[in-house]
């Protein structure tokens, strides 16, 4: 079949081979709802502009919203012969309404359409996007409500460093995915321009309104360059960037889960339903949930580098090489939300292990630091407080103590300014509550961060 949207300057159908390898109807089918809506923006305008009359404008409008009904109940033919989307929704419509349906295209190109039909699509999903980065928060913040006192092991090096609350371990998780919300707000602001009216490259010669067709279809502004507007996609890298971002933070806090999962950790419990066993060790209980999210970071980060390379040899203005973006982010995306979503759920049901996490953070003298600022404050400098309290700690090593049970006469050894008040300043519990600076992990602070963040979000929609 001759392609009739493009054929007239061609004697020869196209190579059935070239047909297939060139199609982008099976990724871009999803973006038909948005076609239909652009179309319908863009055939307002015509009308407004006087290049369609008001009964044209009626009929294309009607026989889309028949189509988008069609689409949405299965019932709408697609081809493959048609290439793609765009020309799909504009044959089913001439098919519809005859003639009038090819009045559709006036005054504009599949370059700035595909890209405008482009940001509607991902402009929905970073919408939805937020709002599971949201839930996410929300999860983690609510859990430091919970366990904003819980004493927790803190790690550097993945060494025993010092005790922390789990509540500000939960909050710095929220903090992280803070983060990834304004990313996505600002790539929703670098989405939200219309490339519409720019044509196959140069602009129109027909005199159309930009602004109302942007109004229309929400855009804050209209492209200021159409060849940098029909061949820009900054904006999906921007978003395959943020998606990358949050599948990293996702996977750093699946390491960590699947880390406490551990029975040699074993400091959380979560739900078991989110655990699957092994066929063969009838003990197992493996948290695939959080290994998965790490696995697929690997994709994500893997769609920024081929998008990155796909642009980074193009010339001004389209290419058919822009066709491959889709692919990419649309996977990126749909990863993504699937990732946050059973992340936030997995999260809900983390239960601490409060006597196990109360052993591992008083292990390997965890609140040395705390002995050494103590010695600071009694006017030593820093340096020779951490080079006393080091020697304390080789001592106990080899005579296999802990800090708690030294004697103050075996403290005093070290340091004459040593008291007997030292034995309060070296619990877990007055190490954390003595760590106020915002910021810091003390359950004070936690509660009132974790708070705020609640109250935030409750502000958002
Ligand atoms: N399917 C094409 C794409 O996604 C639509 C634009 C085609 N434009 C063109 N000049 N062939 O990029």
């Amino acid at each position: 079949m001759k392609n009739k949207t493009w054929s007239g300057r061609f004697a020869k159908a196209i190579n059935e081979d070239v047909l297939d390898f060139s199609q982008s109807l099976t990724i871009d089918i999803v973006l038909y709802d948005a076609d239909i809506m652009v179309t319908e923006a863009h055939v307002e305008m015509l009308g407004r502009c006087s290049h369609l009359k008001a009964t044209e404008v009626k009929k294309i409008k009607a026989g889309l919203k028949k189509i988008k009904k069609l689409a949405h109940s299965g019932e709408l033919p697609w081809s493959i012969e048609l290439e793609d989307v765009h020309m799909n929704i504009e044959h089913a419509l001439i098919s519809e309404i005859g003639e009038i349906g090819k009045k559709i295209h006036l005054g504009r190109s599949r370059n700035d359409l595909v890209a405008t039909d482009t940001r509607v699509y991902l402009r929905e999903l970073i919408d939805v996007m937020l709002q599971h980065i949201r839930e996410l928060q929300k999860t983690c913040a609510s859990l430091a409500v919970k366990y904003n006192d819980c004493i927790f092991p803190g790690y550097t090096h993945l060494q025993p460093a010092q005790p922390v609350t789990f509540g500000h371990h939960l909050l710095a998780w929220q903090s992280m995915i803070a983060r990834d919300e304004i990313r996505l707000m600002n790539t929703r602001s670098m989405i939200n321009v219309l490339p519409l009216g720019s044509a196959a490259m140069s602009g129109t010669t027909f005199k159309l309104d930009r602004n109302y067709v942007a109004k229309k279809l929400n855009f804050s502004t209209v492209s200021k360059n159409s060849m940098d507007a029909v061949s820009d996609r900054d904006y999906i890298l921007d978003f395959s960037y943020t998606d990358s971002m949050i599948m990293m933070h996702l996977s750093r806090i699946s390491e960590e889960i699947i880390l406490w999962l551990n029975p040699q950790f074993n400091l959380i419990d979560i739900d078991e339903s989110f655990c699957t066993g092994s066929s063969i060790m009838p003990q197992k209980k493996n948290p695939d949930v959080p290994e998965l999210v790490r696995g697929k970071t690997g994709s994500v980060f893997g769609n920024l580098f081929g998008l990155l390379t796909l642009m980074k040899g193009l010339p001004l203005t389209y290419n058919r090489d822009l066709q491959e973006d889709k692919g990419l982010i649309f996977e990126s995306v749909d990863t993504t939300i699937t990732c946050v979503d059973i992340m936030n759920k997995l999260i809900k049901t983390i239960k601490l292990n409060k006597d196990r996490s109360l052993d591992l953070a008083s292990s390997s003298f965890t609140t040395a630091t705390d002995l050494a600022e103590y010695l600071s404050k009694k006017g030593i400098a820093f340096r020779d407080s951490h080079h006393i309290v080091g020697n304390i700690v080789k001592y106990c090593e080899s005579n296999k103590k802990t800090l708690e049970n030294l004697s103050l006469k075996e403290f005093q050894k070290f340091s004459k300014l040593i008291d007997d008040d030292i034995y309060n300043i070296i619990t877990l519990t007055n190490s954390v509550k003595s760590r106020i600076n915002e910021g810091s992990t003390s359950p004070k602070n936690v509660l009132k961060a974790a708070k705020k963040v609640l109250d935030s979000l409750k502000n958002k929609k």
